[in-house]
């Protein structure tokens, strides 16, 4: 079997159309546009290059963009001032602040600062609270589960019944998307298992795995011989194992991995995401989902 690739590069812009298009649409009808503001603390090139695209994706959709950049010594007072001062603007849905934060800054303490019904990310423990209850209570599901559960429905890969075991426990990835995956309704009602670092037999629970989804940070963890035949595989790794100089630009850039050994994982599977192009394309356009759901929210809409 060759598996199907599921293409994060090809899923985002359908989605990023749809969200120009209603962005249009609610220009024309209210008057208004989405409102996102970025706030960086000092210039980590990655924390940078992030909320560069993120900025780009922004615009380029039409939304409203505010890019606030401070410099590394902001005091925490000073950084909780500025969300307050975003709380209360009307113009902006959506609040994000770009981790790592400073060591003087506690990224808690800021995370909870951030008006829950604005927090696209949806770090807020409110919102994840609302993740756990689920149904209607969802206001913004964290932005790379998001992204897995609509690459799979997109996909037209079936949830309902399946097997699903996830690979990994952090806050952001894997206890976020059981959560997401066991709720009754479409694009989930799946029984889940979490596996992880003290988990005796990995093997054996991977190959149950209808969908099989990997977010551990470790290079080639799982093995093509832990796929069940015809599976969904999501993985999450993206790992740098090394550099290259770019043929298109010929600067240096980093060479990437998954979490899973890709090539024979192929053979396996029945869908695939790759590394690059997969998950890590759609986290952005899930943002920017979650900034227009805010946004139609304050209009009082659906
Ligand atoms: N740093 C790395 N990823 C993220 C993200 O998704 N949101 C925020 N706020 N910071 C990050």
């Amino acid at each position: 079997m060759t598996a199907r690739l599921i293409k994060g590069t090809e899923i985002r812009e359908e989605i990023l159309a749809e969200l120009r298009a209603e962005t249009e649409e609610l220009k024309a009808k209210y008057g208004r546009v989405p409102g996102l503001v970025t706030i960086l603390i000092g210039e980590n090139p990655a924390s940078v290059s992030y909320v560069t695209l993120k900025i780009k994706t922004a615009q380029s959709l039409g939304y409203k963009e505010i890019q606030d950049n401070r410099d590394p010594d902001i005091s925490e007072a000073e950084l909780l001032d500025l969300i307050d001062r975003y709380n209360k603007d009307d113009s902006i849905n959506g609040i994000l602040v770009q981790l790592p934060l400073p060591k003087h800054i506690d990224e808690a303490k800021v995370i909870n600062a951030i008006d829950p019904d604005k927090d696209v990310d949806g770090f807020h423990p409110v919102n994840i609270g609302r993740l756990m209850l689920g149904g209607d209570e969802v206001k913004f599901p964290p932005c790379t589960p998001a992204a897995i559960q609509e690459m799979i429905i997109r996909s037209g890969v079936e949830t309902s019944g399946a097997e699903v075991v996830v690979v990994g426990r952090s806050n952001i990835v894997g206890k976020p998307i059981a959560n997401m995956l066991l709720q009754k309704g479409a694009g989930a009602n799946a029984t889940v298992t979490i596996v992880h670092t003290g988990t005796k037999d990995l093997a054996s629970h991977c190959l149950r795995a209808d969908i099989l989804i990997v977010a551990a940070g470790v290079p080639g963890l799982v093995k093509p011989e832990w796929i069940k035949p015809g599976a969904c595989v999501i993985d999450v790794g993206v790992n740098r194992i090394g550099e290259k100089v770019s043929s298109k630009t010929g600067k240096t850039i980093a060479v990437l991995s998954g979490d899973v050994d890709f090539e024979p994982a192929c053979e396996r599977a029945g869908w695939i995401t790759p590394v690059p192009g997969g998950v890590g394309p759609m986290t952005i356009t899930m943002l920017m989902k979650n900034t227009m759901k805010s946004f139609k929210s304050s209009l009082g809409i659906k």
